[in-house]
């Protein structure tokens, strides 16, 4: 048990450190989402026949199907038709492993690889590959190095343009030095050097593709434990490592076999002039631009206290890094060509610029994010994040889909120097935690998975913001806007929207019937409420956006204002007095709305409420005689 004064000595650093950054009490406002839903009936489900602790998806942009691999079979998911099939992927030879925990074929790995769907399994313990047409699995020559040999282990596999590359090692027994490997497709495979990583968890791997091919690039996203073991240094440190494509090997034998082109740079988030920084990297999300240099990287981070912050890169400024920085503990000119220079023609590279490479493969100089500092930062620990684009009239948005802990998805609308947090999303029955998630574009839709359930989540659930116009210009949803007396898609309809600052700016035509569907009902004479004389009594409205702040007022006098982080906003009376009957109105101000949520008009009460309180002393006065009888 760990004793009140560490907890505290725990906690005063984390306090400190969160009151120090510069956090207005609107930006904090912003970060909670502004209102709560359940997917409820607007996402369609399939349940799992057994709990599946380990899943992978593949989906293909614009399709109704999402697979799912798991243990020993394959989930095939029509979301459209709402038919689920399983296909059986048995491992062949459970004699391999009798007795272990794993003898079981895990499904890993998902992908298309050379124009055909190929899935990957541990096979008990002897990685293997099928292809798979329509529901028929027919065993490949692919296996070790394309599925790790358990499933709890973290890799990261590249399939591209008839190539595949994997950090996955291809022995069993191959030591704990994780390397990055070319696996397939060339003559040649590569792997990098053994002291290029220290201890690396790797996150992501992408390829981005320049205007010459002989330039395109492998960037992969991955944490490896500090060097630095100074006091201040974190025990992590964030990456992006750099490779060419075409990477021709080195010079002489030794070095055929190796990636000459790995380099590797800090990747920095956090808020600099405060040095507070956000060292742990868990998830990224790439964004392609038909421009290569405009592709954008989404990183999510945490720190110690795991707080945590998205931080955004530009590909441009990350190649740009890898081309021009010096290289860190080297103090000699740099050799010709350049270490991490891509060659035209495969090239083998010169064993000068390789062995400079290879001995300095950290760059002096860090990638920064974009405005240098985080998108944001929170105390909910986010594990993963989408991210989508939609286009409005005015502009296009950036929307982020961010995993929490806990099994919910914040969307997140990121602003020209702000991101606010507009719904939490509850998309399973059943709360767990989200162990995938995929993100189609072109169709608009979320596919989030628990150990349980897999749903379908539309990115346009207008529903959500109830059909009222200022509620629905408030959500600020660029998905949404008001369109024909409802809170409608902005995929289909051409809507009003203010999504920079969410106010309807007088397009409310009907704000005077506002009220009445907030309430869900119009006004009504009912609302007067008899109160007997002295008692205690007490009303109440329901805090449904948190982004406003509450008060409630009593004939148009302000009583109280509400605590922000409360469900429910009461107002209290202790002693009915004479000044206390009135009108009550709840307010909630968000922007530039007010908007009243609830109304009470409190009578006092005569003699039809002073009734049953007769009847209880005639009742007690009967008691009495009973008892004493
Ligand atoms: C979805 O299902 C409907 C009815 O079952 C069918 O008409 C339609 O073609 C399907 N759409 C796709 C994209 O499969
Ligand atoms: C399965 O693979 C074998 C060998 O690669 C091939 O000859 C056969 O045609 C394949 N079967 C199907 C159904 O694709
Ligand atoms: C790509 O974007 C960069 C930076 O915005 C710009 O300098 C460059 O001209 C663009 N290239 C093309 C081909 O449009
Ligand atoms: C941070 O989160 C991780 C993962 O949920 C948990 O294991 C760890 O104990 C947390 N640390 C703190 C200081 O709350
Ligand atoms: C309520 O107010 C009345 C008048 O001020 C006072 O006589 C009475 O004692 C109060 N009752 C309570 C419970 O405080």
């Amino acid at each position: 048990m760990p004793q009140l004064t560490e907890v505290l000595l725990l906690l005063l650093p984390a306090a400190f450190w969160l009151c120090s950054l510069p956090l207005l009490a609107d930006a904090r406002r912003s970060l909670k989402p502004r209102i709560v839903a359940s997917l409820g009936g607007s996402g369609k489900r399939f349940n799992f026949a057994t709990e599946e602790s380990h899943t992978v998806f593949y989906h293909e942009q614009g399709a109704e199907t999402l697979l799912v691999g798991a243990e020993e079979k394959l989930y095939h998911l029509d979301f459209n038709s709402s038919a689920g099939l399983v296909v059986e992927f048995k491992a062949e030879n459970y004699g391999n492993c009798k007795g272990q925990v794993n003898c079981k074929n895990h499904l890993m790995v998902i992908d298309k690889f050379n124009e055909k769907l190929l899935v990957c399994g541990t096979n008990a313990y002897q990685p293997t590959c099928w292809h798979l047409t329509q529901q028929t699995k027919n065993k490949t020559q692919y296996g070790p190095g394309f599925s790790p040999f358990v499933p709890d282990q973290n890799f990261l596999i590249l399939f591209s343009g008839g190539e595949a590359f994997s950090t996955i090692n291809k022995f069993r027994n191959n030591g704990k030095i994780l390397r990055f490997h070319r696996i397939s497709g060339k003559d040649t495979n590569l792997y990098t050097n053994d002291h290029l990583m220290e201890k690396p968890q790797f996150v992501k791997v992408t390829v981005i593709e320049q205007e010459e091919s002989y330039k395109n690039k492998i960037y992969y996203f991955f944490r490896e434990e500090n060097q630095q073991k100074n006091l201040d240094a974190d025990f992590t440190i964030s990456r992006v490592a750099q490779l060419c494509k075409e990477d021709g090997g080195g010079e002489g034998s030794f070095a055929a076999s190796m990636w000459t082109t790995f380099l590797k740079a800090r990747l920095v988030c956090g808020y600099l002039s405060q040095k507070k920084f956000f060292n742990k990297l868990h998830d990224v999300f790439i964004v392609k631009s038909e421009n290569w240099t405009e592709t954008r990287v989404y990183g999510v981070f945490s720190n110690h206290w795991n707080f945590t912050a998205v931080c955004m890169y530009s590909i441009g400024n990350i190649e740009r890094t890898f081309r021009t920085s010096p290289l860190k503990g080297n103090n000699k000119p740099l050799p010709s060509p350049r270490p991490g220079e891509c060659l035209i023609g495969g090239q083998p590279t010169p064993t000068e610029t390789f062995n400079m490479a290879d001995s300095h493969p950290e760059l002096e100089n860090e990638v920064m994010p974009i405005r240098n500092e985080p998108l944001f930062h929170s105390h909910i620990h986010y594990t993963k994040i989408v991210v989508d684009q939609v286009t409005t009239t005015n502009r296009d948005y950036n929307v982020l889909f961010l995993a929490t802990e806990n099994g919910m998805i914040h969307k997140v609308v990121e602003l020209d120097h702000e991101a606010v947090n507009i719904l939490e999303i509850q998309p399973f029955q059943t709360q767990a935690p989200i162990q995938s998630m995929t993100l189609d574009s072109n169709m608009k839709r979320l596919y989030v998975g628990s150990s349980t359930e897999v749903v379908q989540v539309p990115l346009d659930m207008c529903e959500v913001y109830k059909d009222s116009c200022e509620n629905c210009f408030l959500a600020r949803d660029p998905y949404c806007g008001w369109h024909k007396q409802k809170c409608s898609s902005s995929l289909h309809y051409a809507v009003l929207q203010n999504i920079a600052h969410g106010s309807p700016e007088g397009k409310c035509d009907e704000v005077r019937r506002t009220l009445q569907l907030v309430s869900g009902r119009p006004p009504r004479d009912d609302s007067a409420i008899s109160v007997p004389p002295f008692s205690r009594y007490f009303i109440s409205c329901p805090v449904t956006s948190h982004h406003a702040t509450y008060s409630w007022t009593q004939d148009d006098v302000t009583k109280l204002s509400c605590p922000s982080n409360e469900k429910t906003c009461f107002y209290h009376i202790n002693n009915m007095t004479d000044e206390q009957y009135g009108k009550y109105a709840c307010i909630a101000r968000e922007g530039e709305v007010s908007q009243v949520v609830a109304e009470y008009m409190l009578l006092k009460a005569h003699g039809s409420v002073m009734l049953p309180y007769r009847w209880l002393v005639v009742l007690q006065i009967a008691a009495l005689y009973l008892l004493l009888k």
